[in-house]
């Protein structure tokens, strides 16, 4: 069966989308942030596209397609759109090796050097900001324990909006909790009622989030970063693109800097002046020159 399975379905007073429309919608989307629908996802394409279509009072495809390419409506509309059509799930301490090679090999590495006096971080697609929020909770009880007093910052960014307000307000339910260990949870979150809490303002001070596309990253320039945490974004990439932006964030990394990839998401990559980090249970690379 070729057609959309919601022609016919009782509930869609919407019409189905058709395998040459959604091959239009998934270009769109492939080529506006790098994210691949495969066909066997067709489903969640139509079904955020046409829940973003009854809401804006769009009756066909064709017509929201045209409407959301038009300045400036159609670039607004986009920036409530992509959030319906892009994965979102993330925890804190979602891949707590990564966490441990930075906690224990490398920033004792990087601190060893006496005229660091400061470390930037970027959570390149940080969706809600659990994952940047992870990362100052790690860098900061770190380097608390060491003598000498490093500065740090971590720069949260996505293509999500919503995502980010999430993150800005660093309100979270109590559920996630039970993610983060009781150190890091007694000293950098509180709890604001039976439902809800917070992270700690010193902390939130530490992550400044902001809407940006990873494509981007190709032509921005950038100021140059200590360590670049990029898991569970690239994924969603064609392999052909993954490559041009990991060499783009190669790039973007100081002498010395990690470079941290969730498990498998690339294959064969190389990159002159990046060395593989010896640890079978991360990917990670750490930039020598
Ligand atoms: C599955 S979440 C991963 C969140 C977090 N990195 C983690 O591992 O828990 C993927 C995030 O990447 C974001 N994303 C997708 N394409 C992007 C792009 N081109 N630029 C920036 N963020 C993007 C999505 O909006 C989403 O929030």
């Amino acid at each position: 069966m070729t057609a959309a399975a919601g022609n016919w379905s009782p509930l869609a007073s919407l019409p189905g989308m058709d395998d040459s429309e959604f091959e239009r919608w998934a270009t769109l989307l492939e080529r506006r942030t790098g994210v691949v629908v495969p066909l066997k996802r067709k489903a969640f394409l139509v079904t955020s596209v046409r829940g973003r279509m009854r809401e804006t009072g769009h009756a066909d495809f064709a017509a929201y397609f045209r409407d959301l390419q038009k300045v400036p409506e159609g670039t607004i509309e986009w920036t409530t759109l992509v959030d319906r059509l892009t994965v979102h799930e993330t925890h804190f301490f979602r891949h707590p090796p990564s966490l441990d090679l930075i906690a224990r090999q490398w920033l004792p590495q990087m601190t060893a050097d006496p005229a660091r006096s400061a470390l930037h971080a970027w959570s390149v697609g940080c969706s809600s900001g659990e994952e940047a929020y992870t990362l100052a909770m790690v860098l900061d009880m770190h380097l608390a324990g060491r003598s000498g007093k490093t500065y740090f910052g971590v720069t949260a960014t996505d293509v999500s909006l919503p995502a980010l307000a999430v993150g800005r307000a660093g309100l979270y339910p109590r559920q996630k909790l039970a993610e983060i260990a009781q150190e890091y949870r007694s000293r950098y979150c509180e709890e604001l009622d039976a439902d809800t809490f917070r992270i700690r303002e010193a902390l939130r001070k530490r992550v400044g989030f902001a809407q940006f596309n990873l494509l981007d990253a190709v032509s921005a320039s950038m100021k140059r970063l200590d360590l670049i945490f990029c898991q569970n974004v690239l994924i969603y990439f064609a392999r052909e693109r993954r490559r041009e932006l990991l060499a783009t964030l190669a790039n973007l990394l100081k002498p010395g800097g990690l470079l941290v990839l969730g498990p498998g998401e690339v294959t064969q990559f190389a990159h002159a002046r990046l060395a593989r980090v010896d640890n079978r249970n991360v990917l990670a690379y750490r930039r020598t020159s």
